[in-house]
C-alpha cells in the first residue's frame, strides 16, 4: 500500500475522507494532522479522533496543528459545516487525546521515518504544510507527491474566483506550489462534480456498520443555507467533497490531470486567493514561461470519472469489492 499522511479540518468531507483512507486496502494511513479551517483547530482534532475511532482507527497518530493562517486573520466556515465543524452529527466525544507533539514534528517523523516516499494529501488550508516545507526543507526527500484538494481553474466558491483553502492561507498556498515537489491539484472543478446519488446515501444510513452509517449520514448533511443553483445536486445527493482527492490516490487513473503552471493570487483584492491557471495552449512550455517569476507546474485535474470514484467510495467503506 502507499504510505499517506492526510492534512486536514475535519470538516464533513474531510470526515468522509478519513473513512476512505482508513478502509482502502492501498492506503496505509501513517498519521492525520490537524489545522484551522472548517472550524477551530481544537474542535478539528476533537472531530479527526472521533472520526478515526468510528472507522476502526483508533491507533493512527493525529496532531494538533496551526489555529490560523500565516498572514489572514483567523476565520471559521461553521456555516457550512455546523456548529462543532462536523455537520452537528451528535457524535461521541473522542476516548484519547491527540500526539504530545505538533503537527510540523509529526509530519517530519512520519516522512523521515516512512520506508517508502510518502503520498501527502492535504484537505485543508496549507498553513500546517508551508510550515513543515519551510521549516523542515528536508522533508521533500522523502515526498512521493502532494495531492492536494483546493484551487480552482474556473469559478471559487469562497470568492467568486477563490477556493476556500486556498483562501484561507494564500500564502501557505503559494510556498507549496513552489516548493518543488511533485504535486497534483484537486481543485473545484472536479471537487464538486463527485456525487452520490440520493438512493445509495440512505442504503448506507441504514447500514448496522458505525463507519458505514457514519458516511450516509455525513453525506446526508446539509448547509444551513445552501443556496441552491441550477446545476447543483438534487436534495438527496451527497458530495463526496475532500474524500475525492483519496480517491485520486487511490485510482489515479480516474482523474485527468494537464501539467500546467499555477499561480497564487497573492495582492489585496477580489482576486486574493486565486490559483491561476494559465490554460493557453502550450502553457506547459517552459520557453512561454522564461522571465516568469516563480511560478510552477502543477498537474490540474480537470476532469474526473465521476462514476468509477462513487463506486470505488462506495466499496471501500462498505468494504467489499468495486461495483
Ligand atoms: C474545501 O473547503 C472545505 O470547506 C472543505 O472541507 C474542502 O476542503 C472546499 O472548498
Ligand atoms: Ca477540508
Amino acid at each position: 500500500p502507499v504510505p499517506v499522511i492526510v492534512d486536514c479540518d475535519t470538516g464533513v468531507d474531510d470526515a468522509l475522507a478519513l473513512l476512505f483512507a482508513v478502509r482502502h486496502p492501498g492506503i496505509d494511513l501513517r498519521a492525520v494532522t490537524c489545522v484551522a479551517g472548517n472550524t477551530d483547530v481544537d474542535g478539528v482534532v476533537r472531530n479527526t479522533l472521533t472520526v478515526l475511532e468510528q472507522a476502526g482507527a483508533p491507533d493512527v497518530p493525529v496532531a494538533r496543528g496551526a489555529e490560523r493562517p500565516l498572514i489572514e486573520a483567523p476565520r471559521s466556515a461553521r456555516h457550512v459545516h455546523g456548529h462543532d465543524g462536523m455537520g452537528d452529527l451528535g457524535l461521541p466525544a473522542p476516548r484519547r487525546a491527540p500526539a504530545g507533539v505538533d503537527a510540523v514534528t509529526l509530519l517530519r517523523r512520519e516522512i523521515l521515518a516512512s520506508p517508502r516516499p510518502v503520498t501527502l494529501v492535504p484537505t485543508a488550508p496549507l498553513t500546517n504544510v508551508a510550515l513543515l516545507l519551510r521549516t523542515h526543507p528536508e522533508v521533500t526527500r522523502n515526498i512521493e507527491r502532494i495531492v492536494f484538494m483546493g484551487g480552482a481553474a474556473g469559478a471559487g466558491n469562497a470568492t467568486p474566483v477563490a477556493e476556500f483553502n486556498v483562501w484561507h492561507d494564500p500564502e501557505a498556498a503559494a510556498i507549496l506550489l513552489t516548493a518543488g515537489v511533485p504535486v497534483t491539484m484537486y481543485g473545484l472543478d472536479v471537487f464538486t462534480r463527485v456525487v452520490v446519488p440520493g438512493a445509495e446515501v440512505r442504503r448506507l444510513r441504514a447500514s448496522a456498520e458505525p463507519g458505514t452509517r457514519l458516511a450516509g449520514d455525513l453525506l446526508a448533511h446539509r448547509p444551513a443555507h445552501p443556496g441552491s443553483r441550477p446545476g447543483d445536486p438534487a436534495e438527496d445527493d451527497g458530495g463526496l467533497g475532500d474524500a475525492g482527492a483519496l480517491c485520486a490516490v487511490a485510482d489515479p487513473e480516474g482523474l485527468t490531470t494537464h501539467r500546467l503552471p499555477v499561480e497564487v493570487s497573492l495582492a489585496p483584492g477580489p482576486a486574493r486567493g486565486q490559483t491561476v491557471v494559465d490554460r493557453r495552449p502550450r502553457a506547459g512550455e517552459s520557453e512561454l514561461h522564461e522571465g516568469v517569476r516563480e511560478q510552477s507546474l502543477v498537474d490540474v485535474a480537470l476532469d474526473v470519472d465521476v462514476a468509477r470514484y462513487v463506486s470505488l467510495y462506495l466499496a471501500t467503506v462498505e468494504r467489499r469489492p468495486p461495483a
